[in-house]
């Protein structure tokens, strides 16, 4: 099984735990990164982020999609922004569903979030990878490095758990 972890990450946290969950799987690695980032600091943050995601913007990717026909599965990493997907998923999904037809793939979630709802994250991709077979979402609560420990057992156990055959 052929695994990348592909993901966008503002703050760094759920860039923390999808190079854990890369490790694990032994799969490639992957991060989105913006032609013009948001900014990481205070209000202008929150502002631009939320604005971007209520208004489903697709901020430009700078980084290149893989060809994801060579995986068999494909694991998004987002964190949460205003109950949804961070923004620059929607870049990816319709890079995904316009270019790339990902038949007979397994689609992962990996998400973080300061302890709200990742309902609506998850809706949105499952409406535009509407083909494809998911697997039980894997999310954090603002994961850090002191909480490492608990990180790694609790993504060796979704490992163990979901069919990767
Ligand atoms: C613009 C913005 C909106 C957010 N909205 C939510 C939210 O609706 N629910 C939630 O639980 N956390 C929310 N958060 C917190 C982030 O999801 C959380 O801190 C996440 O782990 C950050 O990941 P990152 O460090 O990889 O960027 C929001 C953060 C930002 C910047």
């Amino acid at each position: 099984m052929k695994s990348v972890v592909i993901f966008y990450s503002l703050d760094g946290h759920t860039k923390f735990v999808a190079e854990l969950l890369a490790q694990e799987l032994k799969a490639d690695l992957v991060e989105l990164e913006l032609v013009k980032p948001f900014p990481t600091k205070g209000f202008r943050k929150y502002f631009w982020c939320g604005k971007s995601s209520v208004f489903r913007e697709k901020p430009a990717l700078k980084t290149k999609i893989p060809n994801l026909q060579e995986y068999d599965l494909i694991v998004i990493g987002t964190p949460v922004w205003a109950g949804n997907c961070a923004s620059p998923i929607n870049t990816l999904l319709s890079i995904i569903s316009n270019a790339q037809k990902l038949q007979g793939k397994k689609v992962g979630m990996l998400i973080t979030n300061s302890g709200g709802s990742i309902k609506g994250c998850v809706k949105r991709v499952k409406k535009v990878l509407s083909e494809n077979e998911f697997l039980e979402p894997l999310y954090f609560v603002n994961p850090s490095k002191d909480n490492k420990d608990e990180i790694l057992k609790k993504i060796r156990e979704w490992v163990q758990s979901v069919d990767l055959g």
